[in-house]
């Protein structure tokens, strides 16, 4: 009964579905100061984890890799035989992701700016997934390179999607800009058009839009 205390939701879910590997907490670790905290959570990686098993994925392309975390949980649900993509455009942090993925033959970092890095990846489409956790001016930009790369049936995946909640409150925070705000509510509504998507928001701590490809 103690053991089933927590002082948050959080906590709760996390101390039972937020196992982490032992590469995963390294690169967790390696992030310090203005890079900390902004990987996923663990129980986020898995509903990602869970996503790829479940949606038979095997090519799988990220943007934004920070330290390689997500890349590191992704990789760990694929077959064998299966590659992940992950894009990241800041030099330092395409370097620590190098270093803490080094392990992981499935992974392969593409360093430089996505929106000139997808296009060096279309001579290997369809892929299987795509998923969004960068720059949220650009995510309508993924979303169009997404509906032309992705197999039908596969999975689109943006992070961050609740935008700190201000997609649905009526007055902006001041820390959104009204660009992102835009953005992020444009590809909300995108995703989830039912007569091209099944998707849905799954409310974790920043908002994860999930959809399937219908078309
Ligand atoms: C939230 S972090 C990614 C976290 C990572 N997915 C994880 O969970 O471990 C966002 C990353 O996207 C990168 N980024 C931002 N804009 C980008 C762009 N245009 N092309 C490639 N990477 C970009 C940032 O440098 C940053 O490292």
């Amino acid at each position: 009964m103690k053991d089933d205390i927590f002082d948050s939701r959080e906590d709760y879910i996390r101390a039972l579905f937020g196992r982490e590997t032992a590469a995963q907490k390294s690169a967790r670790e390696s992030l310090t100061g203005a890079h900390d905290g902004i990987s996923l959570h663990a129980e986020e990686a898995r509903t990602l984890q869970l996503l790829i098993r479940l949606g038979d994925i095997r090519m799988i392309v990220e943007i934004g890799t920070l330290g390689g975390y997500s890349a590191l949980a992704m990789a760990a649900a694929l077959p064998d035989d299966g590659r992940l993509w992950t894009l990241e455009k800041d030099p330092a942090r395409a370097a620590l992701a190098r270093s803490n993925t080094a392990a992981e033959k499935r992974i392969k970092i593409i360093e430089g700016d996505a929106r000139e890095t997808l296009r060096t990846l279309e001579s290997q489409a369809p892929f299987d997934m795509i998923f969004i956790d960068a720059d949220k001016l650009n995510y309508a930009y993924y979303l169009d390179w997404a509906e032309t790369h992705v197999r039908k049936g596969g999975l689109i995946v943006g992070d961050n999607t609740l935008l700190f909640d201000a997609v649905w409150m009526q007055e902006r925070p001041p820390r959104v800009r009204d660009s992102a705000l835009q953005a992020m509510r444009d590809f909300n509504r995108r995703l989830a058009d039912p007569d091209k998507y099944l998707g849905t928001l799954l409310p974790t701590a920043e908002g994860m839009t999930i959809a399937q490809k219908l078309f």
